[in-house]
């Protein structure tokens, strides 16, 4: 029996590796060692794929009112990956009526060995129906996994919106995100602001990340803006000669394979920058996440189209890298002056960022030329300007830098992991930051106005 099992394991694994030059694309990452990377003993072991569908994560197309994705890795035994997706019902009985569809499925080489990853492309939905659905293939599946689709009206959502996660995800981030889900399980999506990891290019670290969610990426879809973190090298074919490398690739700096492989953000974006930067247009708000690694000129042209366009009345946007940094000397100067005329020529609510490892929040503000020291915002409650943008830094993990106080901080705070949850109710946005106990840190409630700027209805003012 066991020579036989073995037989028809090599037998398959010798299929497996005939197939799949034609039906997969290759993706490996590079990455040196990191210092931060986990001391785990045999990470290989602790987070190596299996035949069972793990890191299954949902992700939302630009029009979420009639689909979704879903990504999900196996180990190189699973040669297909499949979905099968029903209407929700009370009963069992909705899986002789679940339909069948075919995934795309990669190889993937991590630091840690192969895995394969697959994703499907839910289309033709209902708007605001709940789904049940469920991934694999063979005799190895996921559970039933119950999803719900937008509505195609403007009605209420809540999501939640997170800094930096990236060190000691699993020790001392795990409870954040847990303590979010306890407090918005109805949440429309999570929203991170980059560094989600600290390299990049660590199957373990991504490993920690997926542990530390649990089910919950599986019915809450993530969508998130890559940090400087999430850049890694990676090797890319090329025509042109490159001094450290063989004629054939060349090493250019990129958003790590992980997030291309673990996520299937819209590829709305420009050309180069798809998947990491994005617009999906939920219940009333538009989202846009840029990269802010990358680009950034592009990104203003493209920014200034996506804006422009008829779309929903609330326009969010998310980066990584702050327009106003709460840390000393992080000032990023020429991308405020980049990116907030943008802003504010098309009255973008609010920037949702992470990248200094504080927590910093301000009233509504427009573009002042020159650093962050020579802004002269008159401070406290009349730091506000008419029809401006409210900027956030927050930080989720354990990694916290010093905070520089300036005039334009409406409330900050220091050595606090946070977690933001927003709630978009047709006319009026309520913003709320609970620290990693659940506790009310700051509070804001803004709302539109026919033909006027935004009304700053309430903000919990930090006094100085
Ligand atoms: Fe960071």
């Amino acid at each position: 029996m066991y020579q036989r099992t073995k037989l028809q394991a090599k037998t398959a694994l010798i299929g497996l590796s005939l197939l799949l030059p034609f039906c997969v694309n290759r993706i490996e990452a590079h990455d040196g060692p990191h210092q931060d990377s986990p001391q785990l003993k045999w990470p290989e072991h602790l987070y190596k794929p299996t035949p069972i569908p793990d890191r299954i994560c949902t992700s939302l197309p630009q029009d979420p009112t009639t689909g979704f994705s879903v990504t999900w890795r196996t180990d190189v035994s699973a040669t297909e990956g499949l979905a099968e997706i029903a209407l929700a019902e009370g009963g069992p009985d909705f899986t002789s009526k679940a339909k069948q569809i075919n995934g795309r499925t990669q190889a993937f080489k991590s630091n840690l060995g192969k895995a394969l990853y697959h994703q499907v492309d839910f289309t033709d939905l209902k708007p605001a129906t709940r789904y049940l659905y469920r991934v694999g293939s063979g005799t190895h599946w996921s559970e039933w996994i119950q999803f719900q689709t937008a509505s195609s009206k403007p009605e209420p959502f809540v999501f939640v919106y997170f800094g930096d996660a990236q060190n000691q995800i699993k020790s001392h981030w795990s409870r954040v995100v847990r303590q979010a889900f306890a407090d918005a399980s109805r949440a429309a999506f999570f929203l991170h602001a980059g560094d989600l990891v600290n390299s990049g290019a660590s199957d373990a670290e991504w490993g920690e990340w997926y542990y530390s969610n649990g089910f919950i990426p599986r019915s809450i879809p993530v969508v998130a803006a890559p940090g400087n973190h999430e850049m890694v090298n990676v090797k890319v074919k090329t025509d042109e000669k490159d001094e450290t490398d063989d004629d054939k690739t060349k090493t250019v700096r990129q958003v790590t394979p992980h997030w291309f492989a673990t996520f299937a953000f819209p590829e709305n974006g420009p050309k180069g920058l798809k998947e990491t930067c994005y617009y999906i247009d939920y219940q009333g708000a538009r989202i846009v996440v840029l990269n802010s690694n990358q680009e950034t000129n592009l990104q203003a042209e493209w920014l200034e189209e996506v804006l422009s366009q008829p779309g929903p009345k609330w326009k969010i946007v998310s980066c990584h890298h702050p327009i106003y940094s709460s840390a000393a000397g992080r000032d990023n100067k020429p991308l405020r002056e980049l990116w907030q005329p943008i802003f504010d020529r098309h009255q973008v609510d609010l920037v949702l960022q992470g990248h200094d490892h504080t927590y910093s929040r301000t009233n509504p503000i427009k573009f002042r030329p020159g650093s962050l020291t020579e802004l002269n915002v008159p401070t406290g409650q009349q730091t506000q300007d008419e029809g401006g943008t409210i900027y956030a830094v927050s930080v989720s993990g354990p990694k916290m830098y010093d905070l520089q106080p300036q005039t334009f901080m409406a409330n900050w705070a220091t050595k606090t992991q946070l977690y933001q949850v927003l709630k978009v109710d047709g006319d009026v946005l309520t913003y709320r930051a609970m620290t990693a106990t659940g506790d009310l840190h700051d509070e804001f409630t803004i709302k539109k106005r026919d033909g006027q700027p935004n009304e700053l209805v309430y903000s919990k003012i930090r006094e100085k």
